[in-house]
């Protein structure tokens, strides 16, 4: 795989594929330099440029290039400003030093621009305005672990119908699951991602629209949620506050889901905002696992694209 800029880079088998390397992975961990794939990477250069903040997602593809006897390039993201010089031509450099590149970003289009000006070069989306791929290969992971597979579970997520409910959405129906999302009106789901997760979805899979969060988290084995308010919508706060307010995932909207069901967010997290504390904090939260699978999903990915 050249790029790994959507989950529609994969298919159901190399998205399965990819699952049970990320487990394999997580299993070996502590075998350290002795695993078989501590110098998978020996020799190779990943470059990271970040334009929005990240925890998760810096520490982890950091961590895992290392573990895989990679070497790590921070790009600081000041590069980036147009005034400087043009993306072209930032790409075109990166593709002499560098193996590839892992890039938070704003429009999707920017990685697709640096994907065709720079085809040596490999491109991972480390979250985009329209798409966080990294995070869904994660949330199949967490699943995977507890429920030995996702196909005909019911998986709802009320919120926006922002990058991580996209990439959910496009993972889950490849893998065969039934996903909810609520959204209230004017957040929903960008037409197109409906359209592309019925061109996906394997049988049994599903895609149903509410605006109405309690008819979606109904009989549901699990319940996603992201902030109401993403990286770079800060001005929109107030209003969107307002909008989101009935959906907040509290205890009486997880009372509504199967008995046992899971709750998730790929974090940060804003308490008391699209999460209640005591939800976050209730041992059906699998957030950590979530976070934790980043690592393992994530070293998957370099060894497919980058062995
Ligand atoms: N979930 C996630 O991508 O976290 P970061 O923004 O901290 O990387
Ligand atoms: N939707 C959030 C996800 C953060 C990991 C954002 O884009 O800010």
């Amino acid at each position: 795989m050249q790029n790994f800029l959507s989950i529609l880079d994969l298919d159901p088998d190399r998205l399965t594929k990819l699952l049970e390397s990320a487990a394999r992975l997580k299993r070996d961990r502590d075998q350290g330099m002795k695993a078989s794939t501590a110098a998978v990477l020996n020799g190779k250069h990943v470059g990271m440029l970040f334009e929005k903040p990240s925890l998760r997602t810096r520490v982890t593809f950091t961590i895992g290039v290392r573990e895989l006897g990679g070497d790590v390039v921070e790009i600081p993201a000041d590069v980036m400003h147009a005034d400087r010089e043009p993306i072209q031509d930032v790409a075109r450099n990166l593709e002499r030093w560098v193996d590839a590149v892992v890039i938070r970003t704003f429009g999707q289009d920017r990685l697709t621009q640096i994907a065709e000006i720079a085809p040596k070069l490999h491109i991972i989306n480390a979250l985009s305005n329209e798409e966080h791929p990294c995070q869904a290969l994660a949330d199949m992971q967490t699943l995977f672990e507890r429920w030995g597979s996702v196909a005909g579970k019911r998986i709802a997520y009320v919120g926006d119908g922002n990058n991580v409910c996209a990439s959910l959405v496009h993972a889950a129906m490849m893998l065969g699951a039934h996903v909810h999302v609520a959204t209230p009106k004017g957040f929903e789901l960008p037409d197109e991602v409906v359209d592309q997760a019925a061109e996906v979805s394997q049988q049994g899979a599903g895609l149903t629209e509410f605006t109405d969060p309690k008819a979606a988290v109904r009989d549901a084995d699990a319940i996603y949620t992201d902030v109401w308010t993403s990286m770079g919508q800060e001005v929109e706060y107030t209003e969107r506050k307002k909008a989101f307010r009935r959906y907040q995932i509290n205890e009486t909207m997880m009372a509504l889901a199967r008995p046992g069901a899971l709750f998730m967010h790929c974090l940060p997290a804003h308490r008391g905002d699209e999460v209640s504390d005591e939800v976050i904090e209730s041992p059906i939260s699998v957030v950590f696992d979530q976070a934790e699978n980043r690592l393992h999903a994530q070293k998957a990915l370099l060894v497919e694209m980058l062995r």
